[in-house]
């Protein structure tokens, strides 16, 4: 089978997408002449043209100005339901999704809009392709903690359809520990908790989002080969990292795929997965991460499946449902 038939067909989850992460330039010149919104640029073409990033703030604020098209329940029904017919065809059984619901609070548009529209679509796929997925909400941490929690409050109506909390946005000058409380709270009402951190962050953002926020898994954490100890937990205790190795290349956190240090990690033990964080932007979905990741870090066959692997069992289904995902990787793999 050629390399690329079975990075696609290899069954798998996606656990680091931000589903705003998924608008393409097509799309976003569709919804902003759906609602007459104006966008400064001619055309998509022109605007991709714009996707020149040299770090991750350079980057973030490209991506908050898109997401203002995104208005109607339609909208971001139409965005989840696009990015699911992808993820199904790049072998993902199952996905877990960021949000940015301050993203949109703050421009006026409550959850009872794009909760809506997320779960029409998410609904559709299930019954239509069998693609499972869950619901992650992201703090954003270059905005202050209070308004993090009045968010947590907000979404008080909503959180039977949400799998977990999440810390997103500008790291550098953010730490975790900022956001404690609200995780305990958060915690305290059933969700589970991830956060970013060691993307552009030192490790020790890393030891705070496992400490401090109760972190299960940690988002990007491609910066903890700065501190050994620390990596040796994070083996110890198979705690999965969420690399994303396009966005890594675009946002300049490494130079190159040949300089990234995911075989580093796989080669120590981490429980490493491969993920899209934001393919309208970074050149990919997860299939394209999976060959990149391939063939410049030269990643064999059973590395592969071994990420698809780590992927399934990093993720929050119930154990039963993690089984028979691993039987049918087993069964690819073979
Ligand atoms: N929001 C969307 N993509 C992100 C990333 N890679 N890091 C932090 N915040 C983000
Ligand atoms: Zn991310």
């Amino acid at each position: 089978m050629e390399l690329e038939a079975y990075v696609r067909g290899l069954p798998k989850a996606e656990l680091h997408l931000h589903i705003e992460g998924t608008l393409e330039p097509e799309l976003m010149f569709t919804l902003a002449e759906r609602n007459g919104v104006d966008l400064p640029y001619r055309s998509a073409d022109e605007l991709r043209t714009a996707y020149e990033f040299t770090d991750l703030q350079s980057f973030l604020d490209i991506y908050y100005q898109g997401a203002g098209v995104l208005i109607t329940e339609d909208d971001f029904a139409d965005l989840m339901g696009a990015y699911l017919e992808r993820a199904h065809a790049d072998g993902v059984r199952h996905a877990e999704i960021f949000f940015d619901p301050q993203t949109h609070t703050e421009r006026s548009i409550g959850f009872e809009t794009f909760m809506a529209g997320f779960a029409r679509a998410q609904q559709s796929a299930a019954e239509r392709l069998g693609i499972t997925s869950a619901l992650i909400m992201c703090f954003l941490r270059h905005l202050p903690a209070t308004e993090a929690a009045a968010t947590l409050d907000a979404a008080g109506p909503y959180l039977d359809r949400i799998e977990a909390v999440g810390l997103d946005s500008s790291e550098a000058g953010f730490p975790p520990g900022l956001f404690a409380g609200v995780y305990a709270a958060a915690r305290d009402r059933g969700l589970r908790a991830v956060a970013h951190a060691g993307e552009e962050g030192p490790p020790e953002y890393i030891r705070s989002a496992l400490d401090d926020l109760g972190a299960e898994r940690i988002d990007h954490g491609v910066r903890i080969v700065d501190d050994p100890d620390l990596l040796a937990r994070v083996v110890r205790d198979q705690v999965p990292l969420t690399v994303c190795p396009l966005s890594n290349i675009k946002l300049r956190v490494f130079d190159t795929m040949a300089d990234h240090n995911l075989t580093a990690l796989l080669d120590a033990g981490a429980a490493v997965t491969i993920n899209s964080d934001d393919p309208a932007y970074f050149g990919g979905y997860i299939g394209d991460n999976y060959l990149a990741a391939a063939r410049d870090l030269e990643l064999s066959r059973a590395d592969l499946a071994q990420v698809a692997r780590n992927s399934i069992v990093a993720t929050f289904l119930p154990d039963d449902r993690k089984a028979a995902l691993l039987t049918e990787l087993d069964a690819f793999a073979r």
